[in-house]
């Protein structure tokens, strides 16, 4: 399964991508992670992109295609979180599948205002030690992670309101590229993450009928 997750910063894309890998078995590849990665290793990659993640800018198209494209031969498929963000990217990822005789799947769309969004980013906490993402009053970590909790350095408010912003700019018109490929599938995301979850599942389901994942085994 070869599935794109959109949606603006927050609606919840990694934590269903965290949910539908281990139920597919596909890999999450989130682009905002490796660029973390990156900047974390201190690599001269890391050096230059630091910047753009800080502003809380896109960073350039070239240099995240560059970044992503190793991880999309992989026989598994993957479940891609936040590439491509540009129309650019976009084009990009089709090229390089149809290169390799591939093809997106399907591009999930999440959909959520604004106002709910900085009420997710805000209390957001990713765990130093299992990487994995929580919510401080939604999702609260469980007993067997044992933390330090960390905030990322771009879930400030006025950082929020200007990934936001380039979201609906950049990244939204996405949608229609998708849909004119008769690609895109809307899920709404103001429930909880379960019942967002599950109409995942329901989605997925309905566009591949033998395929896509049972409900009973979508949770981590
Ligand atoms: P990235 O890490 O992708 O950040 P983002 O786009 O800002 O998206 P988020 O991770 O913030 O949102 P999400 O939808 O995954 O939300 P989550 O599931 O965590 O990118 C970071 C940076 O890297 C970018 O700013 C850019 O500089 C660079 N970059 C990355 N990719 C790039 C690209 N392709 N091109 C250029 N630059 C790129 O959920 C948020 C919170 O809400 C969590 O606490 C969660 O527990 C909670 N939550 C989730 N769902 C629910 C729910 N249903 N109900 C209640 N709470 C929920």
């Amino acid at each position: 399964m070869r599935v794109v997750l959109l949606g603006p910063q927050g609606v919840g894309k990694g934590t269903q991508a965290q949910r539908l890998s281990a139920a597919t078995g596909a890999p999450h590849i989130s682009t905002g992670d490796l660029v973390r990665a990156e900047i974390k290793n201190g690599t001269a990659l890391g050096a230059t992109i630091r910047a753009y993640n800080d502003r809380g800018d896109l960073v350039p198209d070239d240099i995240i295609i560059a970044m992503a494209m190793p991880y999309l031969n992989n026989p598994k498929g993957w479940i891609l979180d936040g590439f491509p963000r540009t129309i650019p990217q976009a084009q990009a990822l089709d090229n390089a599948l149809a290169d390799a005789r591939t093809a997106v799947d399907a591009a999930i769309v999440f959909e959520a205002p604004d106002d709910r969004l900085i009420e997710r980013l805000s209390g957001r906490r990713q765990s130093k030690v299992t990487g994995k993402t929580y919510h401080i009053a939604f999702d609260p970590p469980p007993p067997d992670d044992p933390g330090p909790f960390l905030q990322r350095d771009d879930d400030q408010p006025d950082k929020i309101r200007q990934r936001l912003d380039l979201y609906h700019k950049e990244t939204e018109p996405l949608k229609t590229y998708y849909g004119e490929r008769g690609l895109l599938l809307t899920v709404e995301a103001l429930d909880g993450i379960d019942a967002v979850a599950k109409k995942v599942i329901a989605v997925l389901q309905a566009r591949f009928p033998h395929a896509a994942p049972s409900p009973s085994n979508s949770t981590p």
